[in-house]
């Protein structure tokens, strides 16, 4: 088994850091670029249908990967790096909570978006609605990120 404390030992904080913002810019990035350009320029366009599934593939792929390191890295900066902060402020805890609550919003909407369920159709239909909904929680989660950044050091 991964000894943790090895792992903070080289490194792994700034490592798993530098991952985690990556791929939270790519994944909030990648929403704008659905919401302001795929989207509107493919909406309503029959002939488009194969390309949006292409794209809908592809993507999934992508969203998959992003989501496995998201979870990994954040989990991992919760300890390495979250826990002791909680010690010094118990409201850290609150805030990385409200956090949490919005990313799994974004990681619903972006996967229910990409996927092929049939009990989400609805929301696909209204894709435009709720990619708005997740780049604004992505915001939201962004700035959440930046004050825990700056919440008190051990
Ligand atoms: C859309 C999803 C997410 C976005 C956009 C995002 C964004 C970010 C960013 C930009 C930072 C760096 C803040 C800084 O150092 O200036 C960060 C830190 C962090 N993230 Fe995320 N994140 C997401 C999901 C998650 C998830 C799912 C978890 C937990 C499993 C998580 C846990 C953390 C933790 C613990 C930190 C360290 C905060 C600190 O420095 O005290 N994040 N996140």
């Amino acid at each position: 088994m991964l000894n943790l404390s090895v792992l903070a030992a080289i490194g792994g904080p700034e490592i798993s850091l530098a991952v985690h913002i990556a791929t939270a810019f790519a994944v909030t990035g990648a929403v704008f670029f659905q919401w302001w350009v795929l989207h509107p320029t493919l909406e309503g366009r029959d002939e488009s249908e194969d390309l949006k599934e292409a794209l809908r593939l592809r993507w999934r792929m992508v969203l998959k990967v992003a989501i496995v390191l998201l979870l990994l890295t954040g989990f991992y900066q919760m300890w390495a790096i979250g826990l002791p902060k909680g010690k010094v402020d118990p409201s850290y805890h609150m805030w990385f909570g409200i956090k949490f609550i919005a990313a799994l919003g974004v990681i619903f909407i972006a996967s229910a978006l990409a996927g092929q369920s049939k009990a989400l159709a609805g929301m696909r239909a209204k894709g435009g609605t709720w990619l708005a909904v997740a780049a604004i929680l992505a915001l939201i989660i962004l700035w959440l990120s930046q004050a825990l950044a700056r919440m008190g050091a051990a």
